[in-house]
């Protein structure tokens, strides 16, 4: 079979990543978190004290770190000059954080393009999940998916995360980055125009899991 190439796309707190990983899974596909990536680089500029808030800085040094990406659904890996950091990209300074850097046209770039030769060399196919790989990453992608839900539902999940954070402060961050996320220029969060919108507010995981998994058999 041809590989399959699916794109998820949508704002923080949806169920982007389990629904993504749990799809590549069922169906023997690879996977790529495309934010663990963002995040990444953001961990790097933080620890190389890089001023998050001048551009100009964070492109000079956007091709420095090397980042590499393990896209087994199973347990995806993310490492940057060899040191594994998927537990720092997960701190509350690199995630305040990662929305300045991520807006970088030259951080885009070079991440973009990591982002195309994984997505090339997965033989049966990959499942990415993002901000804008349907519109500007993967246009061609055989499949699209927007996943879309309520500003509480998404806070109430993201605090459930993080173990009993508090909702509200968990709603305002989510919103504020969901805002600089889809506000930017280049490449912004967006929903592709033939991209399959799914609101997951009264779905469980494993109703978007199925949901996700039946439209891309559709496309096979
Ligand atoms: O998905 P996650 O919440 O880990 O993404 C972290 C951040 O990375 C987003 O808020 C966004 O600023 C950036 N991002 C992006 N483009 C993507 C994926 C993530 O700009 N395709």
């Amino acid at each position: 079979a041809q590989p399959v190439i699916v794109a998820i796309d949508g704002p923080s707190g949806t169920g982007k990543s389990s629904t993504s990983k749990a799809v590549a899974a069922q169906l023997g596909l690879s996977y790529l978190d495309t934010g663990a990536q963002y995040r990444a680089i953001t961990w790097w500029m933080v620890n190389n004290e890089i001023d998050i808030e001048d551009p100009t800085a964070i492109a000079a040094v956007a091709g420095k770190p090397e980042i590499v990406s393990g896209t087994d659904p199973a347990g995806p890996t993310i490492t940057v000059d060899g040191t594994d950091v998927a537990g720092p990209i997960r701190t509350q300074e690199v995630t305040s954080q990662v929305s300045a850097v991520s807006a970088v046209p030259e951080v885009r770039a070079r991440i973009t393009e990591l982002q195309r030769s994984l997505a090339a060399a997965a033989e049966k196919g990959i499942v990415v999940e993002g901000r804008d790989i349907g519109t500007t990453v993967l246009p061609d992608a055989d499949l699209k998916i927007f996943l879309t839900a309520s500003a509480e539902a998404r806070a109430a999940r993201r605090s459930g995360e993080l173990k009993g954070a508090d909702v509200q402060a968990t709603r305002e961050a989510l919103v504020k980055r969901d805002a600089a996320d889809s506000s930017r220029k280049t490449s912004p969060l967006a929903k592709a125009d033939d991209a399959v919108e799914v609101d997951t507010t009264e779905l469980s995981l494993a109703q978007v899991i199925e949901c996700v998994v039946t439209l891309v058999e559709e496309k096979r």
